[in-house]
C-alpha cells in the first residue's frame, strides 16, 4: 500500500508535500505524504492504506461500460438504481452479511484497507443466503467505513465495473449491500490473499521465481483485458495489495473503486481527479491529472520491481533514495552487471541472469518517463509470456538449488527477519487494534 494522500480539509503545509494543479478546477491541490514509519517499524505490518486524491468531488454519475467478454455492447447505466439493477449481483441485507461473518467477528478479519475492513464469511452456494460458518461457500465481505461521499462513490464504481466485467484474472463480485449508511461488497474468497502479504510480510515461504513470473503474467493479462475492452477501462490502482491470489497463485485483480473509462476517439487521455497510491502513480498523471492506460503500465512496472526486489514501492524505514523503489532501482535495471543489487536475496539460485535481465528491461520500459513511449499492456503481456515459456530463464536444477549457486551474484542487501506472527489465510497477522491508523 502507498503512503500519500490529499484532501485540502486535512492538509497542513507544515507536514510537507507538493502542490499540483487540479485538472478540473485549475486550482492547486496539495499532495501530502504521511510518515508511516511508526507503522512500518512494527514487524509484519503494512503501511496505512492511502491514496492520492484531489480536493474536488466529482458528480456521482459513473462512466458507461461495454464489456467485451459478453460479446455485445451492454446498456449504459447511469443512475445508482440503474447500476444496481442492471448488475446481476445479489443484493444482500445487512443482517444476512452480519450472520455470514459471525457479526463481523475479529477472528474473521482478513485485512484492512483505506476504505474498510474485509471479513471472511460463509454463504449457501445455491441460494447465496448466509450459512453456518464452515458450511457452504467462503466469501470475502468488505465493509466500508461510513466515510461519506467518496466511499460511496467508489463502492458504486466497483459495483458498476465488476457487475459487468468478467474475466479469469478479475475478482468475482457476488453481491453488495446498501442499507442506511452501510455499504458492503461480497467477493469470491481468495485463499492466498494479496501479493502484498506474500512479498512483504516475513511469514511463510518467500514466493519462488516461477511464481513471481506467474503472478506478473496473470496481472498483465487482467490489465490487458481491461485496456483492450470495447470501452477501454483504466484500473488506476495497480498495486501489490490489489493483486489477489487463489490457491494456485492465479491472479485476480481487485478494487475497481477508482477505475475509469479510457479516452475515446482521437483523445489521448481523460482529465480526472488525481487518485491512486503514492509510489505507484505515474509521474505525468500526478503532475497533470491527465489519465491514460499508460498510467496503469507505469504502476505495473512498479509491481514488477517489487516482484524482482521484494521491496515496497515506498519504504520510509529506509534512508534517502532507497525510500522510493523506482528512484533507487532504475539506474541498475539496464545494467547486467549491476542488476544483482536490485534482486531479492530470497530468490537466490532460482533464476538465470537472462531471466532477471528480461524482467528488469520490461520494468524499465514500463517505467519510462514519457507515457506514449511505454509499451501497451498487451505488449508487456507478450514479453512476459515469452519469458514464462522460455526454459532458459528459470533454474530448476536440484543440484544448483542445494548448492545455492546462481548465475546472478547474490545481493548484499539484507532483509528483515521473518515476523513470528501468523496471518489469517490472506489476511492481517494482527487484530485491528494493532493496525495502522486510518489515513483517508
Ligand atoms: N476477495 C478477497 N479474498 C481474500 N482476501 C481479501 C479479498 N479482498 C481483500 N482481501 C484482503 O483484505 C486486504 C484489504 O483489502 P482492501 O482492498 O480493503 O485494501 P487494500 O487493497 O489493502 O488497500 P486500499 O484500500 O488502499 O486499496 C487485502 O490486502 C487482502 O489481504
Ligand atoms: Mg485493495
Amino acid at each position: 500500500m502507498g503512503n500519500c494522500w490529499t484532501a485540502s480539509s486535512r492538509v497542513d503545509n507544515a507536514h510537507g508535500g507538493a502542490a499540483v494543479a487540479d485538472p478540473d478546477t485549475g486550482s492547486p491541490i496539495f499532495v501530502q505524504c504521511l510518515d508511516p514509519s511508526n507503522v512500518n517499524s512494527r514487524a509484519g505490518l503494512s503501511f496505512p492504506s492511502t491514496r492520492t486524491t484531489s480536493t474536488a468531488r466529482s458528480s456521482l454519475s459513473v462512466p458507461s461500460y461495454s464489456g467485451k467478454s459478453t460479446g455485445e455492447s451492454l446498456p449504459t447505466p447511469k443512475t445508482e438504481g440503474e447500476i444496481l439493477s442492471s448488475s446481476n449481483l445479489k443484493a444482500f441485507t445487512f443482517n444476512e452479511l452480519k450472520s455470514a461473518t459471525r457479526n463481523f467477528r475479529l477472528d474473521s478479519l482478513l485485512g484492512e484497507g483505506g476504505f474498510g475492513y474485509v471479513f471472511k464469511g460463509w454463504i449457501d452456494e445455491h441460494t447465496l443466503s448466509a450459512s453456518r460458518p464452515g458450511s457452504g461457500m467462503v466469501v470475502a465481505v468488505k465493509k466500508l467505513k461510513p466515510e461519506g461521499f467518496q466511499g460511496h462513490k467508489e463502492w458504486l464504481t466497483e459495483v458498476q465495473y465488476l457487475g459487468q466485467l468478467h474475466h479469469p484474472n478479475l475478482v468475482k463480485l457476488i453481491g453488495y449491500c446498501s442499507e442506511g449508511d452501510n455499504r458492503l461488497l461480497v467477493y469470491e474468497f481468495m485463499p492466498k490473499g494479496s501479493l502484498e502479504n506474500h512479498l512483504f510480510r516475513r511469514v511463510a515461504q518467500p514466493l519462488s521465481w516461477a511464481t513471481r513470473i506467474k503472478v506478473a503474467v496473470g496481472a498483465a493479462r487482467g490489465l490487458s483485458f481491461l485496456h483492450d475492452s470495447e470501452t477501454q477501462v483504466i484500473f488506476r490502482d495497480v498495486k501489490a495489495s490489489n493483486i489477489l491470489l487463489d490457491a494456485e497463485f492465479n491472479v485476480k485483480l481487485s478494487d475497481f473503486g477508482l477505475a475509469k473509462d479510457g479516452p475515446t476517439g482521437d483523445m489521448t487521455h481523460v482529465s480526472t481527479q488525481i487518485m491512486g497510491t503514492h509510489g505507484y502513480a505515474a509521474p505525468e498523471y500526478i503532475a497533470t491529472g491527465r489519465l491514460s492506460a499508460k498510467a496503469d503500465v507505469y504502476s505495473f512496472g512498479v509491481v514488477l520491481l517489487e516482484l524482482l526486489s521484494g521491496r515496497r514501492a515506498v519504504d520510509k524505514s529506509k534512508v534517502g533514495i532507497e525510500q522510493n523503489l523506482v528512484d533507487w532501482a532504475k539506474p541498475y535495471l539496464g545494467d547486467k552487471r549491476k542488476l544483482f543489487r536490485v534482486m531479492d536475496t530470497r530468490l537466490e539460485g532460482q533464476y538465470t541472469k537472462k531471466g532477471a535481465f528480461t524482467v528488469a528491461s520490461v520494468a524499465l520500459q514500463c517505467l519510462g518517463k514519457e507515457a506514449k513511449l511505454r509499451p501497451r499492456m498487451s505488449e508487456v503481456l507478450a514479453m512476459l509470456e515469452q519469458l514464462q515459456d522460455s526454459k532458459e530463464t528459470t533454474k530448476t536444477s536440484q543440484m544448483e538449488q542445494r548448492n545455492g549457486t546462481s548465475s546472478v551474484p547474490k545481493s548484499p542487501i539484507r532483509h528483515h527477519q521473518p515476523s513470528p506472527l501468523q496471518p489469517l489465510p490472506g489476511g492481517s497477522p494482527l487484530p485491528p487494534e494493532h493496525r495502522s491508523p486510518r489515513t483517508r
